[in-house]
């Protein structure tokens, strides 16, 4: 039996990352955050001065470097060529530049593959904008995010105040709108909802609640699939 992947999509802050998180935790799954590889990315481009515009060089330093998962603590980490970059990556400026960075199609491609050799290794609760469409089109189970857009801003907030950044409930509100309609109108792979998706919106949700909701929904799927 090949390995089994939870594949969930949505906008910024609709609560993908927290969710995939605690439903891997729960299964038992290896929890990989493709969001992290396209902001590792970005924070090599911008710390080595590569133009965001630029997508042979961006392209080529995706190829070159190498971008780990590693769990310490108990939490999972990020590290780029042995670096650990779990905060580093989550800048307003990186968070700012990552959109034109994964816009660009060859950067997708080097990242993708590596996405899907993940799942050769373990079973997987992914999350992302593409991974339910291009990523694991077959995925055992796909969900699709949504929430509020003044309910994202303000788990962005807090997501900033974790990391003694200051930022308003404006700022972010205009920089998600700004994401949302650039990760949605891009030509490649972009943000899109698919057929076969079960859409969940985490407006009044707890992390908790969103959570047990994709346990069931994984739960129901392994009884009709009489696996
Ligand atoms: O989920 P996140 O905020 O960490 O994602 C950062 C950016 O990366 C987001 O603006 C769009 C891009 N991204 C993508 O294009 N495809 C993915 N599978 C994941 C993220």
């Amino acid at each position: 039996m090949s390995n089994r992947v939870i594949a969930i999509d949505g906008p910024a802050g609709s609560g993908k990352s927290t969710t995939a998180r605690l439903v891997a935790d729960k299964l038992g799954f290896v929890y990989l955050d493709t969001g992290a590889m396209y902001r590792s990315v970005t924070l090599m481009a911008l710390r080595h001065g590569v133009p965001l515009s630029d997508g042979d060089a961006l392209t080529k330093l995706a190829e070159r470097i190498n971008i780990e998962f590693r769990h310490e603590d108990g939490i999972q980490k990020t590290f780029v060529d042995g670096e650990d970059v779990t905060d580093a990556i989550r800048t307003p400026e990186v968070t700012a530049a990552v959109s034109e960075v994964s816009a660009h199609a060859g950067v997708r491609a080097v990242l993708v593959k590596r996405q899907q050799e993940y799942a050769e290794k373990s079973n997987l609760v992914t999350e992302g904008r593409d991974t339910t469409s291009v990523v694991f089109p077959d995925a055992f189970l796909k969900i699709y995010l949504v929430a509020d857009v003044s309910e994202r801003a303000k788990r962005r907030v807090k997501d900033f105040e974790k990391l003694d950044r200051n930022t308003t409930l404006e700022e972010q509100i205009a920089d998600i709108e700004r994401r949302d309609s650039f990760d949605s109108s891009r030509s490649a792979s972009p943000l899109t909802r698919t057929a076969d998706s079960i859409e969940l919106d985490t407006t009044h949700l707890t992390i908790d609640g969103q959570a047990e909701k994709v346990i069931e929904l994984y739960r129901k799927k392994l009884e009709e699939s009489g696996e």
